[in-house]
């Protein structure tokens, strides 16, 4: 244990509320273990991180997070193997996204030791939460937001870090159907695409509610410029396989460097999928779709893990995609998922033990 574990303070609760969890019908996101993490930000510096039992908190209605929109979050998970040890995948790289986004939002960035050494604190106390069931796993939810208060339009001088955790089952259910979005953006150049800032998905929840009454369940993103060029999905970065090839766009300040789709392009060059990271045009996508070459969709992302996408929209048409006995995709998922739960060796050196 290094000195920034040991510093971590736990108080423990009185009672656990697992034993009213159906853990073989989890959805995703809705029930929450007993304990979290909180870590404040006063007069310039982190305090060390505590961790309490799960509870609501108190804010000022002046806190800035209700006005002004200073919130981050990320999205991990935590997998338990045969052995019963629990793993992270990656973590050192949400953590890194976690400060990007912070700087982005005008908020301190959280030190490495108190985001892992106090999630790894926090897992280790909630260890009887992380899921073994084949598609479940323990969703883990790090955020901070502007605690401080007053209505200047300017940062704020408090901030909490949190940590809570979901045992949950998959994102999506059933298939998924996805409609190109013409008429609305996501983000911009310039913009906070790239950041994991809550405003981003608040602005998405309209123009998908509209998508959802036409019966899809996501929206692509396209270039807010011309509307030309796929981006990404609300929750997911997106793959498409023309012939054989597997392309997804370039990250740009537009757009959210997911953790799954950098997993994603390294698994597929190291199984000789020939890969392209480049701009992909809606209409190279819809002429592929209408001459048999567009072979497969997916999108990418811890919630979502690989998910197949059954169906598009553009232009009031849809276009069904075949489900192949061997796709990328799955392929894509096995691999990724053997890794996370130490079911195969990795060679990438991306599994963390916890
Ligand atoms: N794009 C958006 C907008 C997301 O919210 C997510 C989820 O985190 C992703 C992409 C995928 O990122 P990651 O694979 O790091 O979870
Ligand atoms: C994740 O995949 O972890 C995300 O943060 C996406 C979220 C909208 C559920």
């Amino acid at each position: 244990m290094n000195d920034t574990a040991q510093k971590i303070t736990v108080e423990k609760a009185q009672t656990s509320k697992i034993d009213q969890v159906d853990f073989d019908n989890l959805s995703f996101g809705s029930v929450f273990t007993d304990h979290m993490l909180v870590c404040d930000y006063k007069n310039g510096a982190w305090e060390t991180p505590k961790i309490i039992p799960y509870q609501p908190i108190t804010l000022e209605p002046s806190s800035k997070i209700f006005h002004y929109g200073q919130s981050i979050f990320e999205g991990m998970k935590a997998y338990k193997d045969a052995a019963g040890d629990t793993w992270l995948f990656r973590p050192f790289d949400n953590h890194k996204r976690f400060n990007i986004s912070a700087k982005r939002m005008s908020i301190p960035e959280i030190p490495e030791e108190y985001f892992i050494e106090g999630l790894k604190t926090l897992l280790r106390l909630e260890k009887d939460w992380i899921p073994q069931s084949e598609g479940s796993s323990l969703y883990i939810r790090p955020f901070m937001f502007a605690s401080g208060k007053g209505f200047h339009a300017s940062p704020a001088d408090e901030y909490k870090f949190m940590i809570c955790l979901a045992p949950s089952g998959a994102y999506f259910s059933g298939k998924v159907k996805v409609l190109i979005e013409q008429t609305y953006s996501r983000s911009a150049n310039g913009g906070v695409g790239y950041a994991k800032a809550g405003g981003n998905y608040a602005g998405q929840f309209y123009p998908t509610q509209l998508a959802v009454k036409k019966g899809y369940n996501q929206v692509i993103w396209t270039d807010d410029n011309t509307h030309e060029y796929i981006e990404e999905a609300g929750a997911m970065n997106i793959f498409v396989r023309i012939k054989d090839t597997l392309i997804t766009g370039p990250t740009s300040d537009r757009i959210l460097d997911g953790i799954t789709r950098k997993s994603i392009i390294e698994i597929a060059k190291d199984e000789g999928i020939p890969v392209e990271v480049r701009k992909i045009t809606v209409t190279e996508v819809v002429d592929a779709a209408k001459n048999g070459s567009l072979k497969e969709m997916f999108g990418a992302g811890t919630a979502a893990v690989v998910s197949p996408i059954a169906a598009f929209g553009y232009n009031d048409t849809d276009y069904d995609l075949p489900e192949l006995p061997n796709s990328y995709a799955r392929r894509m998922k096995e691999r990724i998922i053997d890794i996370q739960y130490n079911k195969a060796e990795d060679i990438f050196g991306w599994r963390h033990k916890v």
